[in-house]
């Protein structure tokens, strides 16, 4: 048993300090899916998102013309003072960071360039956005995305055409791919794809959906905010929406669930299927190692701060001037 991965602890779900040390050390780390281009071609509209109390902003500044622009995309922080980083991938997907800590995007999510690019993602007009909250801590969504267990009995519509006996994930760096069934063998349907931390990439029953769960400061509270496209007909495109709706709100319903078990204080933690739940040990072991990083490096911050105050008592108040490594 011991071989076997643990889940985070369940006070890591409602931990208000520790929310701080993932806002630092993760969210301000990574790499954040926005949207195909296809979202980005309303020229009048600002397409603004708020990941981890750090806005951005999305807009397309070139002229209006016919067909798809990319040259036009820009991605750029509300506060004037932050510096960022955004990246189009060739099968026109947008992403960006929220600071200039995030390693480069090639280094982030090795070898998720080479997977889809097999997908156009320049072809799916946006069709639809929705957001609202939900009371659950956002890793409690992204357990749930990351493994299937629970589709069988949560999500019967969905697994008529997606049957989770042949259901598997497999992690790379940064992110995780979805198979739902190996008998497919085009992966423009049945694709899922988890970029972590918070934002998933959808492409089944005819259409793209994209979701984030965005973390509030209140560590139970989420926003979860949905991206949809599809090229078909009025008609076509709301079967599609309901479709999968009906996926997003079995899950909300089972996150809100979870949420108070994991408040209540009926569940400490557990251990992880190595099989079906593969995907979920491998972003919390994500979470764990960043959060553990950035631990250190705050209390090796505060050690330096408490020494250079030793050395201004000890000149009598005098200024002193110290010289440190950055790292
Ligand atoms: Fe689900």
């Amino acid at each position: 048993m011991d071989s076997l991965a643990r889940t985070l602890p369940a006070s890591w779900f409602c931990s208000s300090p520790l929310y701080q040390l993932e806002r630092k050390g993760v969210f301000q780390k990574s790499w954040h899916f926005l949207g195909p281009v296809t979202r980005f071609q309303n020229r009048s509209e600002k397409i603004i998102y708020e990941i981890a109390q750090t806005t951005l902003i999305v807009e397309n500044r070139s002229p209006p013309r016919e067909g798809i622009d990319t040259e036009g995309i820009i991605v750029y922080p509300e506060d004037p003072a932050l510096q960022i980083q955004s990246h189009l991938t060739p099968s026109g997907l947008v992403f960006a960071t929220l600071s200039l800590n995030a390693p480069s995007f090639e280094t982030y999510f090795e070898g998720l360039e080479q997977l889809i690019n097999q997908v156009d993602f320049t072809k799916l007009p946006h069709r639809r956005s929705i957001s609202y909250e939900g009371r659950f801590n956002w890793k409690t969504m992204i357990d749930g995305f990351q493994e299937c267990l629970h589709c069988q009995y949560t999500h019967p519509t969905f697994t008529k055409y997606y049957p989770p006996t042949f259901y598997s994930v497999t992690n790379h760096t940064n992110f995780s791919q979805h198979l739902a069934d190996p008998s497919k063998t085009s992966i423009s349907d049945g694709l899922f794809l988890y970029f972590f931390p918070i934002c998933t990439l959808n492409v089944y029953g005819g259409g793209i959906s994209s979701f984030r769960t965005l973390p509030n400061t209140k560590p139970g509270v989420s926003r979860m905010e949905f991206d949809y496209y599809h090229e078909g007909t009025e008609e076509e495109f709301e079967a599609y929406f309901k479709f999968v709706r009906q996926v997003a709100l079995e899950d909300f319903e089972l996150c809100e669930k979870a949420q108070v078990n994991l408040e209540s204080g009926v569940y400490g933690e557990g251990i992880l299927n190595p099989n079906k739940e593969n995907g979920v040990a491998f972003y919390q072991g994500r979470v764990k190692e960043l959060v553990y990083k950035q631990y250190e490096e705050d209390q090796a911050a505060k050690e330096l701060e408490g020494k250079i105050a030793d050395l201004r008592v000890g000149s009598g108040g005098e200024d002193v001037k110290v010289v440190v490594a950055v790292w």
